[in-house]
């Protein structure tokens, strides 16, 4: 083997949907900050760019079916190819973006690529609620659109189920790392040779990353004019005007999708922002409602202090971990809030912009999140209506700023 230390190939592996496009070109402009020239070898574009019909249905996946399998190894080894070109000329990292689940493939991805070291990297969900969701991201797609909703949806399952007929994880490989894709963690690392950039790549795939994140409260509410907690109320008609004061910020930013609650007020704050926008799509998440105040629901603070005064004086005392009887504190909302912010994150794909409408207490749990802060003093981080924060996390980059989306009245 040329042990060139400046080439590398990079093999993707898992099923479909698991996240491995996203992670090679998140990785890719990672590498090319540093000047790491890098490109892709997309087996599913190759084979949408040359195959006259559409080969979107399922049984083209089946591995008993000769042909299927003919042509797509066809379009693997012209990628192989290309990729070794790549990196005979230029390039120093190829990546090989294919599922890569057999063992056959593999050892024949592996015999082709000997002229550079290997890295395998495998990417794993089993959450099927955001697999669920992934696939209906991804019928979006073209290749899809002679289908209705639920037979796309099958459609993608079966062929989901036909990779996993002769999937094996990654176990004897020479290189290899084994990713939870969907929680940024290694499973399981074996590497045996010298890998170029790797501590680079190791570092890039346990990083939570977001280009650009802009995270905003949702309009005033009703219930914020009496000072009422939780709820469901809907903006008033200055919320109303913020909601489109956010649009028309907006406007000439492309955000392709806003993640709200599932409470009316942070939908009727995205219902604009969406209006102005060409591709935008908003998806609800249970995870981003508010914090559940049990048996203080839908009263005031005033009214708290007055009817349930140990409730009041308790929260005072140790506001993150106080839990409201029935309900919820800051302290029991940590894992739910993880988890929406890895479920945008994984549904927003590698999105330039994404957005998230929240609540009080919601934003002040994603913030802290990208930005540590000492747990008690999560509670009162200052999460406005009349502003957002901009939220840069990426590698190299960490950037938390503070912006007023509407001009100051000075009247
Ligand atoms: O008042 C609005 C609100 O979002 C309530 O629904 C929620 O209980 C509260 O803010 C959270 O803020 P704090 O933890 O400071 O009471």
């Amino acid at each position: 083997m040329n042990a060139n230390p400046k080439k590398l190939f990079v093999a993707m592996v898992g099923l479909p949907a698991r996240g491995k496009s996203t992670i090679a070109s998140k990785l890719k402009e990672n590498l090319l900050k540093d000047a790491i020239k890098t490109r892709i070898f997309n087996n599913g574009q190759l084979r949408r760019r040359l195959m006259e019909k559409n080969t979107s249905f399922p049984e083209f996946y089946n591995p008993r079916n000769i042909e299927g399998v003919r042509l797509r190894e066809k379009i693997a080894l012209i990628n192989i190819e290309r990729a070794k070109k790549y990196l005979a000329g230029k390039g120093n990292i190829a990546i090989l973006d294919a599922t890569n689940v057999s063992l056959k493939r593999r050892d024949l991805v592996a015999a082709l690529t000997n002229d550079h070291p290997l890295l395998f990297i495998e990417c794993i969900n089993s959450d099927g609620e955001i697999l669920e969701a992934s696939i209906r991201r991804k019928i979006i797609l073209p290749e899809f659109q002679h289908l209705g909703e639920d037979a796309a949806i099958r459609s993608f399952k079966q062929r989901i189920d036909y990779y996993e007929s002769i999937y094996a994880p990654l176990a004897r490989e020479r290189n290899f790392v084994r990713l939870d894709s969907l929680n940024n963690k290694i499973l399981k690392e074996e590497i045996h040779d010298a890998i170029p950039y790797y501590d680079r790549i190791r570092d890039f795939l346990v990083t939570d990353s977001v280009k650009n994140l802009f995270l905003i409260r949702h309009g005033e509410t009703y219930f914020n004019l009496e000072n009422r907690i939780g709820g469901d109320s809907r903006l008033t008609e200055k919320g109303k005007s913020q909601a489109w004061a956010l649009a028309r910020y907006f406007q000439k930013k492309a955000i392709p999708v806003i993640f709200t609650s599932e409470k009316i007020r942070t939908i009727e704050t995205a219902d604009p922002i969406q209006k102005l926008q060409e591709h935008c799509s908003i998806i609800t998440l249970r995870e981003f409602n508010e914090i559940d105040s049990g048996v203080c629901e839908g009263m005031s603070y005033e009214e708290i202090k007055e009817k349930m005064p140990s409730i009041h004086s308790s929260r005072k005392l140790d506001k993150y971990n106080y839990v409201y009887p029935g309900g919820e504190g800051y302290v029991t909302m940590q894992a739910r809030i993880d988890r929406g912010i890895k479920k945008a994150l994984y549904l927003s794909g590698n999105a330039s912009n994404i957005m998230i409408v929240g609540h009080r207490a919601v934003n002040r749990m994603i913030l802290s999140h990208f930005l540590y802060r000492r747990k008690e003093d999560v509670p009162y981080i200052y999460i406005p209506q009349d502003k957002f924060y901009h939220i840069i996390a990426t590698q190299d980059k960490k950037l938390f700023q503070l912006k007023r989306f509407e001009p100051l009245d000075r009247g």
